[in-house]
């Protein structure tokens, strides 16, 4: 009994420590163990009222044990991509967006966006839209972002 028990229970042991850390040679420590393993989701741009500029919004994922940053996004669609904070109704640029270890980046309305400035086309409701997602640490992500009704979202101000 004692022989069978011993080295199964090791592995089970192993196998737990491996999923709870993400990699073999995290330290104990905590400070940069892991890596961050990002994810997005629920990507969509509401139909531009304007010619020239576009919202998207989309929310990151992070299973990983490490945080990352979202410091620049490109599309093939505008000649410029900038990630806003919105703060007491005023909207400003911002350099780069954390995405918190175990946790999420949220872009919605009313928050954090994305703005595409100098259009080259005009999305229609039912396109979609490229968007390539650039991180500090982690390799970059390719976004299919769904143009929804203008109204699909209650902000179109901008
Ligand atoms: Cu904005």
């Amino acid at each position: 009994m004692r022989r069978r028990l011993g080295p199964a229970a090791l592995v089970i042991a192993g196998g737990l420590a491996l999923a709870g850390c993400g990699g073999p040679d995290s330290g104990a420590s905590g400070s940069a163990s892991g890596t961050a393993e990002l994810s997005v989701k629920s990507a969509y741009m509401p139909q531009p009222v304007s010619d020239e500029m576009a919202a998207g919004f989309f929310t990151v994922t992070n299973k990983g044990g490490a945080a990352d940053e979202l410091t620049s996004v490109t599309s093939d669609i505008a000649g410029q991509v900038t990630v806003h904070q919105t703060a007491g109704g005023a909207m400003r640029e911002v350099r780069s967006l954390k995405v918190p270890a175990h946790g999420e980046l949220v872009l919605k309305s009313g928050g954090n966006h994305l703005m595409f400035e100098q259009l080259k086309r005009k999305p229609k409701e039912g396109q979609t839209v490229s968007v390539e997602l650039h991180f500090a640490d982690s390799a970059p992500v390719e976004v299919e972002m769904p143009v929804k009704p203008a109204t699909y979202n209650p902000q179109t101000g901008h």
